[in-house]
């Protein structure tokens, strides 16, 4: 069993990584907190309480509020989710956001139980960042962090340089970097190569025919379509990628030690994720991983949407 907090700007797979945490018989979810990102932030905290009540979980898992915007840039939406819930009107969810703030939340939790708390951010890193600044023994004291984020040397989907998460806040993910977390890096690259999910593939989910496979294929739609528009043939999910590993790794082939370090001073290169594996020039500080088993992924979202948990 994992106890875990998911940092997410929720939209589109966002939500798809909140059901594995919401669902997951290995998944224990303590809190989800909202970082600004993919779509506009009072949008995001709704999708958020609209999955958790998607999930039968109402009630249960607090939602904290976060930074609504990146450390030091403005907002920069993401082009690729609609409003991030399939331009769908669902219920108003009975729940609404906590009063206590992400970044306060994520101190809170992670000091009352040291050791114990694993950190799935699939947002830019700005709430982590947050946390790392308000208590300096945060990232000591959080047992594992898994950020989706940066392309390993290859490029990137925001510009050719930089992955959307790194992008919009490469000040907070260079200080994320840096603080001293057991690190592990889902990235962009091997998104792409290994949870990219086809027409087959989504018609597979569909005719699943549970309320969980309606709600995916309702919230997946404009990233396919999006996708497709630039060439991608499938919708992309790094999220949910990032949130399985955590509960099944043994979905994991292959994964290395890097030194991992985030562009932040150039405009040509904004957010861009240096990945480096000479360890005699540059002391690794993260954990990349390097393939997956795409089909047993695949399989593992699939048996989570069917509804038998
Ligand atoms: C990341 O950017 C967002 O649009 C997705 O939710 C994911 O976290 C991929 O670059
Ligand atoms: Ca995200």
């Amino acid at each position: 069993m994992r106890r875990m907090i998911i940092d997410t700007d929720t939209a589109a797979d966002d939500s798809f990584a909140l059901l594995v945490g919401l669902l997951h018989p290995e998944a224990q979810l303590e809190a989800i907190t909202i970082v600004s990102g993919n779509v506009d932030f009072d949008q995001q905290i709704q999708n958020a309480l609209i999955t958790v009540d998607a999930a039968g979980r109402g009630g249960e898992v607090p939602v904290h509020i976060g930074a609504r915007v990146p450390m030091t840039r403005p907002w920069y939406a993401a082009q690729a989710h609609g409003d991030g819930k399939g331009n769908h009107d669902f219920p108003v969810p009975a729940q609404k956001a906590s009063a206590e703030r992400a970044a306060d939340a994520l101190v809170r939790i992670v000091d009352e139980n040291p050791g114990q708390i694993d950190i799935v951010a699939i947002g830019p890193l700005t709430n982590i960042a947050t946390a790392v600044l308000l208590d300096r023994e945060f990232a000591s004291k959080v047992r594992q962090l898994w950020v989706m984020g940066g392309c390993d040397n290859s490029v990137g989907n925001v510009s050719a340089a930089a992955e959307y998460n790194f992008f919009v806040d490469p000040e907070a993910a260079d200080i994320v970097f840096r603080a001293g977390f057991d690190v592990t890096v889902v990235t962009w690259t091997l998104t792409l190569a290994r949870a990219l999910w086809d027409r087959d593939q989504l018609a597979e989910i569909a005719a699943l025919g549970t309320p969980l496979s309606e709600f995916f294929t309702i919230l997946d739609t404009p990233n396919l379509e999006f996708n497709e528009g630039v060439s991608i043939l499938g919708s992309t999910h790094p999220d949910s990628l990032t949130a399985m590993l955590l509960v099944r790794p043994d979905l994991i082939r292959a994964s290395s030690r890097k030194f991992v370090a985030i562009e932040h001073t150039s405009e040509l290169t904004r957010g861009y994720s240096l990945f480096d594996d000479r360890p005699e020039r540059n002391e690794p500080n993260a954990t990349v991983i390097d393939d997956v088993d795409a089909d047993g992924f695949y399989r593992a979202y699939l048996e989570l949407l069917s509804g038998r948990r």
